[in-house]
């Protein structure tokens, strides 16, 4: 567990933070986009193991931000349409995906995104990733989505218009459909990019 400015804590994701993840996502990325069931299947998938590398952001006993991230061979695509491993350097059965992070707004730009990103590239590395492929969210707000993953070393690859249009949710911005574009971007990780104990 990582300790953070103003008493934020980074800590594994567990099966009893469903509830709050699902209520969390409803209000930050929109209605529907995960429920109980999808956010079980997510901690599932990125647990191999002892190693989890999704991970909760928690202030004063309240969940404050979620990242979930899937090791390679436990994942084939995104939530959204289209995929471009024709374009990536490392084959995707060697790469992880950073699936969702969102943070709640009145903790942002303290760290928290990236104490949650930072655990979980360690972990993928452990699980024997080389490569991390994520969709960046192009509209977030104050373009933090595409200046976060950048930060962290993420290249664009490819972009996709209306990406998320299939997915049966409220998006916070059109509602439903969503129309928002996402970014493919690649991270290689070499050395010891992120190295973090597992946490449980
Ligand atoms: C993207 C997000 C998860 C980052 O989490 P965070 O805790 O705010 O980020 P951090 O404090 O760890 O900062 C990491 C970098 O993100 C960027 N960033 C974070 N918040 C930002 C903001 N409000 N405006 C501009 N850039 C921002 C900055 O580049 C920052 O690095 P820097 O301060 O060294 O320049 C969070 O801002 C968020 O939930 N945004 C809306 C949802 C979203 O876009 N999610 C998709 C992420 S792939």
């Amino acid at each position: 567990m990582s300790a953070l400015e103003l008493a934020v804590t980074v800590r594994a994701m567990r099966g009893s933070d469903v509830a709050a993840v699902v209520t969390l996502a409803d209000r930050l990325v929109g209605a529907g986009y995960y429920d109980a069931d999808a956010v079980s299947d997510m901690l599932s998938r990125s647990t191999v193991g002892s190693v989890v590398c999704s991970h909760v952001a928690v202030r004063s006993g309240e969940i404050v931000g979620f990242r979930f991230s899937l090791p390679p061979g436990r994942w084939q695509h995104g939530r959204g349409r289209g995929l471009s491993p024709e374009l990536w350097p490392i084959e995707l059965d060697a790469c992880g995906y950073f699936q969702t992070a969102y943070v709640d707004p009145v903790v942002q730009r303290q760290g928290v995104g990236r104490a949650m990103a930072t655990a979980a590239l360690g972990n993928l590395q452990r699980l024997g990733a080389r490569g991390v492929v994520t969709h960046c969210w192009k509209e977030s707000p104050n373009n933090s989505s595409f200046r976060y993953l950048s930060r962290l070393g993420f290249e664009p690859v490819r972009e996709f218009a209306d990406y998320w249009v299939d997915v049966d949710y409220d998006c916070v911005r059109d509602g439903r459909p969503c129309h928002c574009t996402a970014i493919e971007m690649f991270l290689a990780l070499t050395g010891s990019t992120g190295s973090q104990e597992a946490e449980s």
